[in-house]
């Protein structure tokens, strides 16, 4: 019995001294971090170091930075004249298609044509709204569903409207439902079918449309002008959830799982499916193919564009902070990357799933109880899977 007993005491002594050790360790690496609240000083001017990047989007992202370091009254020594990399007159607001670009980004004429187009208009951010709903909240809902349609999409609308995107009451909370539509342009061979988007328009009154061609690089522009109209029109909601329109949401879920938000963690929320450590696609025949003349470097913590929700109160954060970012034509990397600017960073959560569920979980109700977002889905799959969850018969 002895020799278990002392065993035991040595045992309890080294793991003393072990804890004992971890403690200073931790308590050492505490004092460390305090100097990460110490502001950093640049010993020279920042921008001198600052060479202009020969690569097209990095050197926008320069100049705005150079010039909102300007009006934030950060440079503190008078420039008689500026190198001619950081001279730009053109405002970031300009409409006109800028010709500049065709000898500014290195390889700009053996580009395709949607590189053509993005990087002539770039500058825009501003287009006519053409359909409006300016008293969708006029009582402030819980929870807006912006979700990111094609004219065209006539069947996957109707198909949110009777299904995860009704409007109304929701477990006691209020949703209302908004779809966000460019131009179904003439110049991309789409029949004309504005009259009957005027007639679903009249009958729902959720159509949400800018004068501008939806195409996927103008994503981007869809996010900034859905800022804007968040900001102007929404102000007082508390949640959005902005998605595409071939997605399954669990809105019940997202209620109950956005009403135990505590106070703190509400604030901020920005969730979804998060991918980290990316980057921009060199082969140019994948669909997010970015060419070196246009961006380098990594891509921030981002979101998946199928569906995220975040917090009524980032809305003029990010709306602010998108004016410092240029556009970049991957809409959900810009949304990471005006986050990051921001200094927060989106959170994963596992129920969302835009990269589906297992195959043979999809006929399974059961498997969409715990879920939030599930991509893709038909318009009839969405409107069984939502009369599964409603069913007060469900048992799982
Ligand atoms: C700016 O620099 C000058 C000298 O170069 C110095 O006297 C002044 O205090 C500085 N101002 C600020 C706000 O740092
Ligand atoms: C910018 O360039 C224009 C035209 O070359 C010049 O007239 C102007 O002085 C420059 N501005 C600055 C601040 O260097
Ligand atoms: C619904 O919300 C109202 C007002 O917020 C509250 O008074 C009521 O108790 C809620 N009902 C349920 C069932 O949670
Ligand atoms: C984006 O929309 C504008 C305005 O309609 C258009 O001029 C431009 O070509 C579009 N860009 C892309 C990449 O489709
Ligand atoms: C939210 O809280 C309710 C009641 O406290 C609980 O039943 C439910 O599981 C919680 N939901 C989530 C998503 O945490
Ligand atoms: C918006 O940005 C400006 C500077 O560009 C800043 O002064 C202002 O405080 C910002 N507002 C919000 C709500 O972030």
């Amino acid at each position: 019995m002895q020799g278990p007993r002392r065993k035991m005491k040595v045992m309890v002594m080294m793991t003393m001294v072990f804890i004992f050790i971890v403690v200073e360790v931790s308590r050492n690496a505490g004092k460390g971090d305090s100097n990460r609240n110490k502001q950093l000083v640049p010993t020279k001017r920042f921008w001198a170091k600052d060479l202009p990047s020969d690569t097209y989007w990095n050197r926008l992202q320069q100049q705005l930075n150079y010039i909102n370091n300007r009006n934030l009254g950060k440079l503190n020594f008078t420039i008689d004249k500026l190198p001619d990399w950081l001279n730009d007159t053109v405002s970031l607001d300009s409409c006109e298609p800028d010709f500049r670009v065709t000898t500014q980004v290195k390889d700009y004429n053996s580009l395709p044509d949607r590189f053509k187009d993005f990087l002539l208009y770039m500058r825009c951010r501003s287009y006519p709204i053409v359909v409006d709903q300016p008293n969708m909240c006029k009582d402030p809902p819980f929870l807006l569903l912006g979700i990111k349609s094609l004219v065209p999409h006539f069947d996957r609308r109707q198909a949110i409207r009777e299904s995860w995107g009704k409007a109304g009451h929701l477990a006691n909370k209020t949703v209302v439902t908004v779809f966000l539509l460019g131009n179904a342009a003439m110049e991309d061979h789409f029949p004309d079918l504005s009259k009957m988007l005027h007639h679903e328009s009249s009958i729902h009154g959720d159509i949400l449309q800018w004068d501008y061609r939806d195409t996927f690089f103008n994503l981007t522009i869809k996010e900034v002008l859905f800022l804007e109209w968040l900001r102007t029109r929404c102000p007082g909601v508390s949640y959005i959830f902005k998605g595409d329109d071939d997605v399954f949401v669990n809105t019940i879920r997202i209620i109950d799982f956005l009403s135990n938000l505590s106070h703190a963690k509400a604030k901020e929320l920005f969730v979804g499916d998060v991918i980290t450590n990316a980057g921009p696609h060199r082969d140019k025949k994948v669909k997010y193919f970015i060419p070196e003349s246009m961006f380098v470097g990594t891509y921030p913590a981002y979101a998946g564009g199928g569906g995220y929700l975040f917090s009524g109160q980032l809305i003029q954060k990010l709306h602010n902070i998108s004016r410092s970012v240029p556009l970049y034509p991957i809409d959900d990397v810009y949304t990471g990357m005006c986050l990051k600017k921001l200094g927060l960073a989106p959170e994963k959560h596992k129920g969302f799933r835009t990269f589906d569920i297992e195959a043979k979980y999809r006929n399974n109700a059961c498997a969409y109880k715990s879920l939030m977002l599930v991509h893709p889905r038909s318009p009839q799959h969405m409107i069984q899977i939502w009369a599964w969850l409603n069913d007060p018969a469900l048992n799982c």
